[in-house]
């Protein structure tokens, strides 16, 4: 079926600014070589899908890249949540929200704010796995 210019046009304008320019420009995209911790997180519901990997200096985020294959919502708040993360503590990390994500970009329609939770999970996930291996290293240390 194709999409008519008017319902592309219509799609767009539920959208913010801040949403579309991080969908067309997203930040952060890429991988990490040896990345002090990583995550996957699924969407089963509608199969979008993150990899997310985090480069620390000591306590705190140096580096966040992200792979994202997903709707323009997951690759926009995706894209929102690295910036958010980049040089926090984790503690700090630990906090960011969906809600923190969808503020930052200025809102996103109600039908894509799940999308928003795919790249917060994946960032706990790979904190918390961070956490596992520096226990192990004092542990073992
Ligand atoms: Fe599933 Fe956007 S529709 S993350």
């Amino acid at each position: 079926m194709m999409v008519e210019e008017q319902d592309y046009e219509q799609v767009l304008m539920e959208y913010s600014q801040n949403v579309l320019e991080h969908f067309l420009n997203p930040r952060n995209v890429g991988r990490i070589e040896a990345p002090d911790a990583a995550a996957k997180v699924g969407d089963p519901g509608c199969g979008d899908y993150i990899e997310l990997f985090l480069r620390m200096e000591g306590n705190k985020i140096a580096e966040i890249k992200y792979l994202v294959f997903g709707c323009a919502g997951a690759i926009s708040t995706s894209s929102a949540l690295t910036e958010l993360a980049k040089g926090k503590s984790v503690a700090e990390a630990l906090e960011i929200t969906d809600d923190d994500v969808i503020d930052y970009l200025g809102g996103i329609p109600e039908r894509k704010k799940h999308c928003s939770l795919l790249g917060v999970k994946a960032l706990h996930s790979a904190i918390k796995a961070y956490q596992q291996k520096m226990k192990f290293v004092q542990k073992t240390s």
